[in-house]
């Protein structure tokens, strides 16, 4: 029996502009989802998904979602759980060279679903290192990442960049343009999340982007203009890295995350929730706040030392959850075996 765990991610800049192949700049979260794999005697795959939904759900099938079971649970969760792990378990299969291994699989996660912070790829990745691993298979963390982009590709339907699983995997801040997936060295940024309690609908949203961006000139140029400033972003990290982190790369990458969320809302993919949780974040003395992921409803990440942030957001209606999030160095790795 194996255990391992991946942490979330959230978008430091680019966003949907990352879908036209601009870069983006995602950075792991100290938030993590746990995958425990255990090998079968035959080719069953159980997974057991307590943390997921309220009552948490056990759920057999023979190896294929078309298997449907009768658990109590919302079915487009089960739904959805089951195909990831279903394409996390086909990878598996394909890295070990056994088509016909079952496993007893367990997730538990304290990243939020669907609300930007990469939930589906932490336990992807998990469950691909996870499963490899009890096998006596040791998959590296880049092995594991383009399983995992595979697995999520297939999974939502040809939907997927190469941002979350990568970031996942690997951990740390890391740039992602196009298939070009690296590591960057940048300093911890202080992260504080706003949770509203909901998710946004990832397809929906890049569909209106894409609609946007097709009818509108002005909307191509923002999509692109998202592309500039995450450059000047990453020039940005980097100095910051080299140099120490200080109050005034605070105050300019705050800047960014502050214009990013004015792109980002031009192009459509905020919320009533979200804009409300970025002004608490800023009124209460954040150097910058924006939405994370594809928008809609979910998270906002703000930076901010102090812990004026947290609690401003703590108090504020559209928030039902805020915490602080440090970067996670380190991505999967194994927890226990
Ligand atoms: O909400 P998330 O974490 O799945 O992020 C979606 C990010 C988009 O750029 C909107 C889409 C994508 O696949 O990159």
């Amino acid at each position: 029996m194996t255990t391992c765990s991946a942490p979330g991610k959230v978008y430091l800049f680019g966003e949907h502009a990352v879908v036209y192949g601009e870069p983006a700049v995602p950075c792991a979260v100290e938030r993590r989802a746990r995958v425990t794999a255990e090998p079968r005697s035959d080719d069953r795959v159980q997974v057991d998904a307590r943390d997921l939904s309220l009552d948490g759900f056990t759920v057999t099938w023979g190896g294929s979602v078309d298997d449907r079971p009768d658990v109590d649970a919302p079915p487009g969760l089960v739904e959805a759980a089951m195909r990831y792990v279903d394409e996390a378990v086909a990878q598996t299969r394909d890295a070990v060279g056994d088509p016909d291994q079952g496993f007893d699989i367990t997730v538990e996660s304290d990243i939020p679903l669907g609300a930007g912070l990469g939930s589906s790829a932490a336990v992807v990745v998990a469950a691909i290192k996870a499963a490899t691993s009890a096998v006596g298979v040791d998959l590296p963390p880049e092995a594991v990442a383009d399983r995992a982009f595979r697995a999520e590709y297939e999974a939502q339907d040809g939907q997927a960049s190469r941002a979350d699983t990568f970031c996942s995997a690997v951990g740390g801040a890391v740039r992602v343009e196009g298939d070009d997936t690296r590591r960057l060295s940048a300093p911890s940024l202080p992260f504080v999340i706003g949770y509203d309690g909901g998710a946004g609908d990832t397809g929906e949203l890049v569909a209106g982007v894409r609609d946007l961006r097709e009818r509108h000139g002005f909307a191509a140029d923002t999509v692109a203009a998202i592309g500039d400033l995450t450059r000047t972003g990453e020039s940005l990290l980097a100095e910051a890295d080299a140099e120490g982190l200080d109050d005034d790369h605070l105050d300019a990458l705050g800047e960014l995350m502050d214009v990013d969320h004015g792109l980002l809302s031009a192009l459509g993919v905020s919320a009533r929730s979200l804009d409300e949780m970025v002004w608490t974040a800023r009124e209460a003395g954040a150097t910058g706040a924006k939405l994370t992921g594809a928008g809609g409803g979910g998270c906002v990440v703000a930076l901010d030392p102090t812990d004026a942030t947290e609690t401003a957001l703590s108090l504020a209606p559209a928030c039902e959850h805020a915490f602080r999030a440090e970067l996670a160095t380190e991505g999967v790795r194994i927890e226990s075996e």
